[in-house]
């Protein structure tokens, strides 16, 4: 695997890649990987893409400076994982080579309410921070395809949309989310549990099975809701949010005949931890995660 901290010499040999007729395969993220991150590298080497991740703990898009402060950062044990899963190149840039002093690279799109739900009423700031290092990352390594994950799939329905906007010729790939054995999703911020919150985090993924059965059963929405609010507080969670949503304008659906595509989102605190998960309730499934037409 080539590792590179300087964007000349990534796209050097991106230059490389690309005149020997190799596909793009881009994955980007903060580091502290698992088989989540992982999943991203394999789809890009299933589709015959050359794999690029990159690791970068974005500063713009923490809202909380202590969040950032312990964000987790283990580079040797990123390095190994991404070998052993045939990653081939690993760009790791210093801040300021993302983020050049004196340019102000900022993406100033209007999401409408895309960026207003949900994780943007929590989190603010979080999704231009996000969209600008993210815009910043693929004027760099200009992938064809671009690997995200479902797990943060508000980010992902952003970020398809920045791409819409910018018309960026990218293609916008949605990897399912990796689980634990007992339904917790794979997440960097797992490593901060404490034993007994590890004990109490799967709730998220039982209050989103559940619903997803009780959806499915055609019960009143506003039930499905209150119910999983209440797994998670019955299991020591705080939850923030449990939102059932059109899985394209992720604005709240108020019965089963709303749309094609229903999605419902969770973030809950388990101690110091905010976890997010969601689940597809109805429509496209995972990794079909299609356009709408018009
Ligand atoms: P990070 O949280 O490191 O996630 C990087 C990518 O891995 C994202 O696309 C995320 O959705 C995906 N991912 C994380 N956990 C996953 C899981 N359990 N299963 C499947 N995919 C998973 O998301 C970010 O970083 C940042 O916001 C970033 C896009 C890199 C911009 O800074």
């Amino acid at each position: 695997m080539h590792i590179f901290e300087k964007i000349a010499d990534l796209r050097e040999w991106l230059a490389r890649q690309r005149k020997s007729g190799r596909s793009i395969g881009f994955a980007p993220t903060m580091g502290a990987l698992h088989e989540g991150h992982l999943s991203l590298v394999r789809a890009a080497k299933a589709a015959g893409d050359v794999s690029v991740v990159s690791i970068f703990v974005n500063p713009t898009q923490f809202n909380d400076p202590e969040d950032l402060r312990r964000y987790p950062r283990m580079p040797e044990h990123d390095i190994a994982l991404l070998q052993r899963a045939g990653c081939q190149a690993l760009f790791m840039p210093e801040l300021e080579e993302i983020y050049p002093p004196g340019q102000d690279l900022t993406v100033l799109l209007d999401f409408g309410p895309l960026t207003e739900v949900m994780e943007g009423q929590f989190r603010p700031g979080h999704f231009q921070g996000m969209a600008t290092v993210v815009k910043r990352l693929l004027d760099i390594v200009e992938p064809q395809r671009l690997y995200m994950g479902q797990k943060d799939f508000q980010q992902l329905t952003i970020v398809r949309r920045m791409l819409q906007l910018l018309a960026m010729p990218v293609e916008l790939v949605m990897c399912p989310t990796v689980r634990e054995l007992d339904g917790l999703a794979m997440s960097s911020r797992n490593l901060r549990l404490t034993p007994p919150m590890r004990a109490a985090a799967p709730a998220l993924f039982r209050a989103l099975t559940a619903a997803r059965e009780d959806f499915v059963a055609g019960k009143p929405v506003a039930d499905i809701r209150e119910a999983a609010l209440a797994t998670l507080r019955e299991a020591g969670l705080q939850p923030e949010y449990f939102e059932i949503v059109d899985g394209y304008t992720l604005l709240p659906v108020e019965t089963q005949e709303a749309g094609p595509f229903v999605v419902a989102c969770v973030a809950a605190w388990a101690g110091q931890v905010r976890l997010i998960d969601n689940l597809i309730l109805t429509g496209e499934g995972d990794g079909a995660f299609q356009t709408p037409a018009g």
